[in-house]
C-alpha cells in the first residue's frame, strides 16, 4: 500500500487501496455547494501555497458534500483517477476528510512556500472514518505564560491537523489575568502583569529580574473564536475562581480578603482567593456575562481548582457569607458560589465547565468536569450522573517531563512518555455503560510554567500531543508499534509545518534548560498525594 495511505495519524477507522491515484494539478477545479464555502476557503489556503494549486470552482476534481447518513463528524475519502469525492456525516466531517487529503500529499506539501513542480498524486483508495469522542481537547494555559494571538492561531491550525475539537483557554491564574472585562481597566493595566518569574520548579526559589505580561483584546478573543471555528474546534474559556484570582486581586483589592500586592511571580497556588461577598459575586458574574459575550459555545469554564479555605476563617466578609447562607463552614462556601454560578449561566443558556474539585459538597447538575486529579475523579463524576472530560494528570499532563535524559528541560510531574499517553484510555474502568456514555471523550493539557513560548509549547506538545489525537479519535484497542511507524513519516510533516518537535532520540541542545531546575516525581509519590488530594470525594455525593 502506499506509504502516505498507511501513516495517517490519527489512523482512520477503515483504509482500502483502490487502482491508480488522483493527479492533482493547476486545473483541479474544486466542487464544493454554498454550505461548504468555509472548508473550501479553507481548503485553498491549505493546499494553494505550496502545491500552487488554485482549486478554482468547477464540477468534478475535489467533490465536497455533506451526506447525512455518515456520523456527524464521520467521513468517507474516495480518490480515483477521474476525481476525489469528500463526503462528510456534517461540515466537521468533511473538513476531516480534507484534513487526511492533506496528509495523502507530499509532505513538502505542508510548507507555505511554492514548490518547484506542479503536480501530484494522490494514492487511489477508500477511507471511511469516525471518531470515537465528542469532545477531543487540549487545554492551553495562557495565564503562567502569555502566548500572542499569532502563536495561538498557528497552535489552533495543529489542533486541527490531528483532528482535535476543543481548546480549553485558561484565561486567568495567580501569575496573570488575560482578557478585559467592561468596567474593570485594572484587570488588564495591573493583572496582566507581573514583576519577575519563577526560574523553574519552585523548590529552588529562583527568579529572573524581567517583567511579563500581555492579555487579549475583545477583537483577539473574537479572532481566535472564529479563526477556531472555520476548523470546527470549539473555544472553551475558563477564568478560574474563586481561587487562583491573585491577579484580579492585586487589581483590586476590594475582591480579595486583605491582601494587597503584585500578580504573583512565583509558582504554586496562591492563598489569597476571592472574599465572596456581594461585589466579589457581582464581579464574577459580569464576568461570565462577557466570557457569553465573546464565545458563543455551550461551555464556559468557572475553574475552581485548587482553592485554599484558610483566607475565608478570618475574612469578615467571607464569614459574613457563611452566615448569611447558613453553611456549615468556609468549606461550604465553594459549593455555594460555584451554584450561585451555575445559576447564572443556565440563566444565559450555557453550561459550567469546572475542574473535578467542584465535585466536592455536590457540583451543580448539569455541570461539566474535567477530571484531573488521576483517574478516580472522572468515574466519581460520571457515577453523580455528570458529563467528563478527562484528562488525568498521570496521562495526559504534558507539562510533566517525557523521559528521564537529564538534558530534558525543566523535569516536573510523573514521567510521561509517548507510549504512556498513546495508552490513555478516556474512559476508567469500573463504569456501566450508561455511566461509561457520560464520558465526552479526553483533554491534554499543556500548564505553562515552564513554557515561556510557543517553541517551549511545541516541544512538550509534541509528539505526544499526535498519540494523545488517537486516544480520543481513533478506537479503544491501539497497536503502538504501529503507530510509531506511521509516527516515523508524520514527523517528516511536522518538520513541514515548522514544528519544534521532541525528536524520539532526545531534547535538541536548545530544548534544554540547565538554568531552570525542574523537580521530577515517581509514580507513586504521586498516585499517594493524589489519594490524600481526593479524599474529600469519598464524602462527596455520588
Ligand atoms: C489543575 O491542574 N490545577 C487543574
Amino acid at each position: 500500500m502506499n506509504e502516505l495511505l498507511t501513516s495517517i495519524v490519527p489512523s482512520p477507522v477503515r483504509i482500502q487501496r483502490a487502482g491508480d491515484g488522483f493527479p492533482l494539478d493547476q486545473a483541479t477545479p474544486l466542487d464544493a455547494p454554498a454550505d461548504l464555502t468555509e472548508v473550501a476557503i479553507w481548503l485553498r489556503g491549505s493546499l494553494g501555497p505550496a502545491t500552487g494549486c488554485p482549486l478554482p470552482p468547477g464540477s468534478g476534481g475535489i467533490r465536497l458534500r455533506v451526506d447525512p447518513g455518515l456520523p456527524d463528524e464521520g467521513y468517507a475519502l474516495g480518490i480515483r483517477p477521474t476525481g476525489v469525492d469528500i463526503h462528510g456525516g456534517s461540515a466537521a466531517g468533511v473538513f476531516y476528510g480534507a484534513q487526511t487529503l492533506r496528509q495523502l500529499l507530499p509532505p513538502a506539501t505542508l510548507r507555505r512556500g511554492r514548490l518547484a513542480g506542479g503536480r501530484w498524486t494522490l494514492p487511489g483508495g477508500r477511507i471511511e472514518d469516525a471518531p470515537r469522542f465528542g469532545w477531543r481537547g487540549v487545554m492551553l494555559d495562557v495565564a503562567r505564560h502569555f502566548m500572542p494571538v499569532a502563536d495561538v492561531l498557528r497552535l489552533i491550525d495543529l489542533l486541527a491537523f490531528h483532528k482535535l475539537n476543543v481548546l480549553h483557554l485558561h484565561l486567568t491564574d495567580d501569575q496573570g489575568w488575560r482578557l478585559e472585562v467592561p468596567g474593570r481597566p485594572r484587570l488588564t493595566s495591573v493583572g496582566a502583569w507581573r514583576p519577575a518569574t519563577m526560574v523553574g520548579s519552585r523548590q529552588h526559589e529562583r527568579y529572573d529580574a524581567r517583567p511579563h505580561g500581555g492579555f487579549y483584546s475583545d477583537d483577539d478573543l473574537r479572532e481566535i473564536v472564529a479563526f477556531a471555528a472555520a476548523r470546527h474546534i470549539t473555544v472553551v474559556p475558563e477564568v478560574d475562581m474563586p481561587g487562583h484570582m491573585q491577579a484580579a486581586i492585586a487589581a483590586y483589592p476590594e475582591l480579595g480578603n486583605g491582601f494587597a500586592g503584585p500578580v504573583r511571580s512565583s509558582w504554586g497556588i496562591s492563598t489569597h482567593v476571592l472574599n465572596l461577598g456581594p461585589e466579589a459575586l457581582d464581579f464574577c458574574l459580569a464576568v461570565l456575562d462577557h466570557l457569553c459575550d465573546l464565545f458563543p459555545g455551550e461551555l464556559i469554564g468557572i475553574g475552581g481548582d485548587e482553592c485554599p479555605a484558610e483566607e475565608w476563617r478570618d475574612s469578615p466578609i467571607a464569614q459574613a457569607r457563611i452566615r448569611s447562607e447558613g453553611l456549615v463552614g468556609p468549606e461550604r462556601l465553594q459549593a455555594w458560589f460555584t451554584a450561585r454560578l451555575a445559576e447564572h449561566l443556565a440563566a444565559r443558556g450555557r453550561r459550567l465547565f469546572g475542574w473535578d474539585e467542584i465535585l466536592a459538597g455536590g457540583a451543580p447538575p448539569g455541570a461539566v468536569i474535567a477530571a484531573w486529579r488521576g483517574v478516580g475523579p472522572a468515574a466519581h463524576a460520571a457515577r453523580a450522573g455528570h458529563a467528563v472530560v478527562s484528562c488525568p494528570d498521570t496521562s495526559v499532563y504534558l507539562d510533566y517531563r517525557q523521559s528521564d535524559d537529564p538534558a530534558e528541560p525543566t523535569p516536573v510531574g510523573t514521567l510521561l512518555t509517548l507510549a504512556d499517553v498513546h495508552a490513555f484510555d478516556p474512559v476508567p474502568p469500573g463504569l456501566t455503560p450508561e455511566q461509561a456514555g457520560r464520558i465526552l471523550g479526553g483533554q491534554a493539557n499543556l500548564w505553562t510554567e515552564h513554557m515561556e513560548s510557543a517553541r517551549r509549547v511545541d516541544y512538550q506538545a509534541f509528539p505526544r500531543l499526535c498519540a494523545f489525537a488517537e486516544t480520543v479519535w481513533g478506537p479503544a484497542e491501539r497497536d503502538f508499534a504501529a503507530f510509531s511507524t506511521r509516527l516515523a513519516t508524520h514527523l517528516t510533516r511536522l518538520d513541514a509545518l515548522g514544528v519544534n518537535y521532541r525528536p524520539l532520540s532526545g531534547p535538541r541542545p536548545w530544548d534544554a534548560r540547565p538554568d531552570a531546575p525542574g523537580h521530577p516525581r515517581t509514580v507513586k509519590d504521586r498516585l499517594a498525594e493524589l489519594r490524600e488530594m481526593t479524599a474529600d470525594l469519598d464524602q462527596a455525593p455520588a
